[in-house]
């Protein structure tokens, strides 16, 4: 089997690929469509479902494991190597711990809007790395769910496929550069456009 990546994407390495549930698959784009399917079902249910628990592990966990369980064996949970983005692996629980905190404080105390309160989250979401794949779409919907856990709308992320190497991609993976660098707003635009 051979998968193809787009800039800005994580490698599967050979061990995550033995946890490929449905055996008929060969091609990218076979895949990709499989996880369509498996993610549209679970954005059915997590925004069908009120989230009062959303800033936990268990919460993060829950809805990776919605999102791939019919795709990937190890769905829902953290990964255990190193990727070329993220922290090492045995960091990942702390790391997400502290991000829940802070990001709970935030809301608390309405430091700054509730868009910005959510991008930050994002970025450093994705940042963390918390899975071996799946990312950045699970990252964007736990995003979304803060929002309209805040009846907020919905983030429209450049209204565009983001798995493909468009230049829509291109544009939200150069805005996440520019928020490794601590300017946050080219993403916010992005999340918002
Ligand atoms: N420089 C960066 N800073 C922060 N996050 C990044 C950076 N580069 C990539 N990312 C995030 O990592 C994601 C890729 O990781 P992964 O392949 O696990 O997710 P995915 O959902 O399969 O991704 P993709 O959006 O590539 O299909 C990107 O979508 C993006 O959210
Ligand atoms: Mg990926």
């Amino acid at each position: 089997m051979q998968f193809s990546y787009p800039e800005g994407a994580t490698p599967i390495d050979g061990d995550e690929l033995e946890g490929l549930l449905p055996k008929h698959i060969s091609f990218q784009t076979e895949l990709n469509a499989w996880e369509q399917l498996n993610i549209l079902e679970a954005e059915k249910w997590a925004f069908g479902t009120p989230h009062d628990d959303l800033l936990t592990l268990d919460s993060i966990k829950r809805l990776h494991l919605k999102m791939f369980g019919e795709t990937w064996r190890w769905a829902g949970q953290f990964r255990k190597t190193l990727k070329n983005i993220g922290e090492p692996a045995h960091e990942i629980p702390q790391e997400l711990l502290k991000l829940c905190g802070d990001v709970q404080a935030q809301l608390d105390y309405r430091s700054s809007p509730l868009e910005e309160i959510a991008i930050r989250l994002h970025h450093r979401m994705v940042l963390i790395h918390p899975f071996s794949n799946g990312n950045g779409r699970h990252g964007r919907i736990f995003t979304d769910l803060l929002l309209t856990r805040y009846q907020a709308k919905r983030f429209s992320w450049g209204r565009d496929d983001l798995l493909s190497p468009t230049q829509t991609r291109m544009i939200y993976i150069k805005a996440l550069r520019e928020a490794d660098r601590g300017n946050i707003m080219p993403l916010l635009e992005f999340a918002q456009s």
